[in-house]
């Protein structure tokens, strides 16, 4: 379970967060929303590990995210907005070089299935001739090479066609019926309704609080 309490952060003056507190339980899919700079991408690469939260706790299935950073980071898959891939090299190369950087020893066949299973079939291609859906796709992938149990997503099916979107859809649904938690950032109204348990909505803006306390997908805590 994912407990994250009293959550602070500010870029100097500007306060993105304060006292963000809130839970996820294994098996959940939680949709993280808010206004364009509402603090998402920020929030999600503070539970990532990439960047630090001004005050508050955060823990793992009981691991602190302040003192058991090494054996956190092995727990958690990040595919962040802007993709962290190599364009020059192929579907294949990419996923080696990532498993190379990874805990665990996966061979050939387990990196390809990854790939599969996501309906990524071009494997020897250059990422660079790929669609921006194939790579979302393949960051999704190299982001479980490791089996982590928290996975963030950033705006995964952002920009990308119903086809690869109802493919991803499906895909997290499976990692979710496995025990994975996963939070992920989406614009897309109809398919947080279809995909996630609930929400999470952050930001300023009346307009998301407003529309999400009319919906019928359960809404999480949110800060002032
Ligand atoms: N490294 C940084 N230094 C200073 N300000 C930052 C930094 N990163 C983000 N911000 C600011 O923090 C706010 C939140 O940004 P963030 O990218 O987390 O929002 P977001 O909800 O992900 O937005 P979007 O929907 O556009 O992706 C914005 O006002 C942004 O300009
Ligand atoms: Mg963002």
């Amino acid at each position: 379970m994912l407990i994250v309490e009293k959550l602070s952060k500010s870029y100097g003056k500007n306060m993105i967060f304060d006292n963000l507190s809130f839970n996820v339980h294994p098996g959940e899919i939680v949709g993280l929303v808010g206004e364009n700079g509402a603090g998402k991408s920020t929030l999600l690469s503070i539970l990532a590990m990439v960047q630090k939260a001004d005050a508050g706790t955060i823990t793992l299935n009981h691991q602190c995210y302040q003192t058991d950073k090494k054996e956190l980071r092995r727990q958690i898959g990040f595919v962040p907005q802007d993709l962290a891939i190599w364009e020059q090299l192929s579907v294949k190369e990419n996923m080696q070089f990532f498993a190379q950087l990874s805990w665990v020893k996966k061979d050939m066949a387990e990196l390809k299935e990854l790939c599969l299973q996501m309906q990524l079939e071009k494997w020897d291609e250059p990422v660079k001739s790929l669609s921006g859906g194939m790579k979302r796709k393949l960051n999704i992938a190299i982001s479980l090479i490791h089996d982590p149990h928290l996975l963030l997503l950033d705006e995964p099916t952002a920009g990308i066609d119903l086809k690869s979107r109802t493919e991803i859809g499906r895909y997290l649904k499976q990692l979710a019926s496995q025990g994975k938690m996963i939070i992920y950032t989406s614009h897309d109204m109809d398919e947080l309704r279809s995909l996630c348990d609930r929400v999470l909505c952050i930001g300023k803006d009346p307009f998301y609080k407003n529309i999400f306390h009319e919906s019928p997908i359960p809404f999480l805590a949110i800060p002032d």
